[in-house]
Protein backbone atom coordinates (compact mmCIF):
# COMPACT_ATOMS: atom_id res chain seq x y z
CA UNK A 1 0.00 0.00 0.00
CA UNK A 2 1.18 3.73 -0.61
CA UNK A 3 1.50 6.80 1.12
CA UNK A 4 -1.29 7.99 -0.51
CA UNK A 5 -3.51 4.64 -0.35
CA UNK A 6 -2.95 4.07 3.41
CA UNK A 7 -4.06 8.23 4.21
CA UNK A 8 -6.98 7.55 2.18
CA UNK A 9 -8.19 4.49 3.70
CA UNK A 10 -7.04 5.46 7.36
CA UNK A 11 -9.27 8.59 6.03
CA UNK A 12 -12.36 6.36 4.56
CA UNK A 13 -11.84 4.60 7.98
CA UNK A 14 -12.33 7.81 10.34
CA UNK A 15 -15.08 9.21 8.26
CA UNK A 16 -16.89 5.77 8.41
CA UNK A 17 -16.38 5.47 11.83
CA UNK A 18 -17.68 9.14 12.24
CA UNK A 19 -21.02 8.10 10.38
CA UNK A 20 -21.86 5.27 12.47
CA UNK A 21 -20.98 7.41 15.69
CA UNK A 22 -23.01 10.41 14.55
CA UNK A 23 -25.74 8.08 12.75
CA UNK A 24 -26.17 5.78 16.00
CA UNK A 25 -25.97 9.18 18.36
CA UNK A 26 -28.76 11.16 16.05
CA UNK A 27 -30.48 8.14 15.23
CA UNK A 28 -31.92 7.18 19.24
CA UNK A 29 -33.87 10.30 19.84
CA UNK A 30 -35.78 10.61 16.39
CA UNK A 31 -36.26 6.91 16.00
CA UNK A 32 -37.65 6.34 19.56
CA UNK A 33 -40.16 9.76 18.96
CA UNK A 34 -41.14 8.18 15.84
CA UNK A 35 -42.13 5.39 17.58
CA UNK A 36 -44.26 7.27 20.43
CA UNK A 37 -45.49 9.06 17.41
CA UNK A 38 -46.78 5.71 15.66
CA UNK A 39 -47.65 3.34 18.55
CA UNK A 40 -49.84 6.22 20.59
CA UNK A 41 -53.46 6.12 20.73
CA UNK A 42 -55.59 7.73 17.68
CA UNK A 43 -57.90 9.54 19.91
CA UNK A 44 -58.10 10.37 23.75
CA UNK A 45 -60.46 10.29 26.23
CA UNK A 46 -61.79 13.23 26.90
CA UNK A 47 -64.06 13.77 30.38
CA UNK A 48 -65.87 16.56 31.06
CA UNK A 49 -64.41 19.32 33.33
CA UNK A 50 -61.14 17.75 32.47
CA UNK A 51 -58.75 21.02 32.71
CA UNK A 52 -56.15 18.97 30.74
CA UNK A 53 -57.98 18.12 27.71
CA UNK A 54 -57.57 20.23 24.32
CA UNK A 55 -59.63 23.23 24.33
CA UNK A 56 -61.27 22.19 21.13
CA UNK A 57 -62.62 18.47 22.58
CA UNK A 58 -63.43 20.41 26.12
CA UNK A 59 -66.02 22.22 24.12
CA UNK A 60 -67.08 19.49 21.87
CA UNK A 61 -67.83 17.49 24.85
CA UNK A 62 -69.65 20.22 26.69
CA UNK A 63 -71.17 21.02 23.46
CA UNK A 64 -72.98 17.23 23.15
CA UNK A 65 -73.41 17.08 26.55
CA UNK A 66 -75.08 20.25 27.66
CA UNK A 67 -77.56 19.08 25.00
CA UNK A 68 -76.26 23.29 23.99
CA UNK A 69 -77.52 23.10 20.25
CA UNK A 70 -80.53 24.01 18.70
CA UNK A 71 -82.62 22.52 16.42
CA UNK A 72 -81.92 25.30 14.26
CA UNK A 73 -78.41 24.94 14.97
CA UNK A 74 -78.23 21.38 14.05
CA UNK A 75 -80.13 21.73 10.92
CA UNK A 76 -78.06 24.31 9.63
CA UNK A 77 -74.61 22.08 10.44
CA UNK A 78 -76.15 18.59 9.49
CA UNK A 79 -79.11 18.60 7.75
CA UNK A 80 -79.54 21.42 5.49
CA UNK A 81 -77.22 20.38 2.85
CA UNK A 82 -79.80 17.14 2.07
CA UNK A 83 -83.25 18.65 3.48
CA UNK A 84 -82.97 22.54 2.50
CA UNK A 85 -83.05 21.35 -1.11
CA UNK A 86 -84.28 18.43 -1.19
CA UNK A 87 -81.31 15.80 -2.37
CA UNK A 88 -81.61 12.44 -3.06
CA UNK A 89 -85.92 12.66 -1.94
CA UNK A 90 -84.82 14.23 0.84
CA UNK A 91 -88.28 15.97 2.65
CA UNK A 92 -87.35 19.28 1.86
CA UNK A 93 -87.25 22.12 4.18
CA UNK A 94 -90.18 24.75 4.08
CA UNK A 95 -92.50 22.27 2.34
CA UNK A 96 -95.24 19.99 3.83
CA UNK A 97 -93.00 16.75 2.91
CA UNK A 98 -91.74 16.25 6.19
CA UNK A 99 -95.07 16.83 8.36
CA UNK A 100 -96.75 14.43 5.47
CA UNK A 101 -94.47 11.71 6.61
CA UNK A 102 -95.20 12.70 10.70
CA UNK A 103 -98.92 12.35 9.75
CA UNK A 104 -98.60 9.01 8.36
CA UNK A 105 -95.63 7.29 10.53
CA UNK A 106 -95.30 9.37 13.30
CA UNK A 107 -92.81 10.77 15.88
CA UNK A 108 -91.16 7.78 16.91
CA UNK A 109 -90.46 6.27 13.26
CA UNK A 110 -89.38 9.64 12.30
CA UNK A 111 -87.22 9.72 15.17
CA UNK A 112 -85.87 6.31 14.79
CA UNK A 113 -84.99 6.86 11.58
CA UNK A 114 -82.85 10.01 11.82
CA UNK A 115 -80.97 8.22 14.32
CA UNK A 116 -80.07 5.06 12.69
CA UNK A 117 -80.65 6.10 9.05
CA UNK A 118 -83.83 5.63 6.46
CA UNK A 119 -82.44 4.52 2.79
CA UNK A 120 -80.38 7.20 1.71
CA UNK A 121 -80.98 9.44 4.82
CA UNK A 122 -77.54 8.92 6.59
CA UNK A 123 -77.70 7.80 10.57
CA UNK A 124 -77.97 11.22 12.67
CA UNK A 125 -77.74 12.77 9.22
CA UNK A 126 -74.02 12.32 9.93
CA UNK A 127 -73.79 14.33 13.29
CA UNK A 128 -72.11 11.73 15.10
CA UNK A 129 -71.84 13.93 17.78
CA UNK A 130 -75.61 14.92 18.47
CA UNK A 131 -77.49 13.47 20.75
CA UNK A 132 -81.02 11.86 20.66
CA UNK A 133 -82.12 15.08 21.87
CA UNK A 134 -80.55 17.49 19.59
CA UNK A 135 -81.58 15.15 16.71
CA UNK A 136 -85.25 15.53 18.13
CA UNK A 137 -84.87 19.15 18.12
CA UNK A 138 -83.61 19.61 14.91
CA UNK A 139 -86.89 17.37 13.65
CA UNK A 140 -89.07 19.73 15.25
CA UNK A 141 -87.25 22.52 13.47
CA UNK A 142 -87.93 21.18 10.26
CA UNK A 143 -91.54 20.41 11.09
CA UNK A 144 -91.61 24.40 12.11
CA UNK A 145 -91.90 23.71 15.69
C1 LIG B 1 -76.97 13.09 2.99
C2 LIG B 1 -78.25 13.75 2.94
C3 LIG B 1 -79.02 13.90 4.23
C4 LIG B 1 -78.64 14.53 5.37
C5 LIG B 1 -77.31 15.21 5.66
C6 LIG B 1 -79.77 14.46 6.27
N1 LIG B 1 -80.79 13.77 5.68
FE1 LIG B 1 -82.59 13.33 6.52
N2 LIG B 1 -83.15 12.35 4.82
C7 LIG B 1 -82.38 12.25 3.68
C8 LIG B 1 -83.12 11.52 2.67
C9 LIG B 1 -82.63 11.19 1.27
C10 LIG B 1 -84.35 11.16 3.26
C11 LIG B 1 -85.48 10.37 2.63
C12 LIG B 1 -85.23 8.89 2.84
C13 LIG B 1 -86.33 8.07 2.22
O1 LIG B 1 -87.51 8.36 2.46
O2 LIG B 1 -86.00 7.11 1.51
C14 LIG B 1 -84.33 11.72 4.62
C15 LIG B 1 -85.37 11.57 5.52
C16 LIG B 1 -85.37 12.12 6.78
C17 LIG B 1 -86.46 11.99 7.72
C18 LIG B 1 -87.76 11.24 7.48
C19 LIG B 1 -87.57 9.79 7.81
C20 LIG B 1 -88.82 8.99 7.52
O3 LIG B 1 -89.06 8.01 8.24
O4 LIG B 1 -89.55 9.30 6.57
C21 LIG B 1 -86.11 12.68 8.84
C22 LIG B 1 -86.93 12.81 10.12
C23 LIG B 1 -84.80 13.21 8.60
N3 LIG B 1 -84.37 12.87 7.35
C24 LIG B 1 -84.11 13.97 9.52
C25 LIG B 1 -82.82 14.47 9.30
C26 LIG B 1 -82.12 15.24 10.27
C27 LIG B 1 -82.66 15.61 11.63
C28 LIG B 1 -80.91 15.53 9.73
C29 LIG B 1 -79.77 16.32 10.34
C30 LIG B 1 -79.39 16.00 11.70
C31 LIG B 1 -80.87 14.93 8.41
N4 LIG B 1 -82.06 14.31 8.18
C32 LIG B 1 -79.78 15.00 7.53
C33 LIG B 1 -81.13 12.75 3.48
C34 LIG B 1 -80.38 13.43 4.42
Amino acid sequence: MNKFAAKAASALCAFGLGMALTVSVQAATPAEEQIIERIKPVGSVCVEGDENCGGAAAVAAAGSSAGGRSGEDVYKASCSACHGTGVLGAPKFGTNELQLRLDEKGMETLLTHALNGFNAMPPRGTCSSCSDEEIQASIDYMLGN
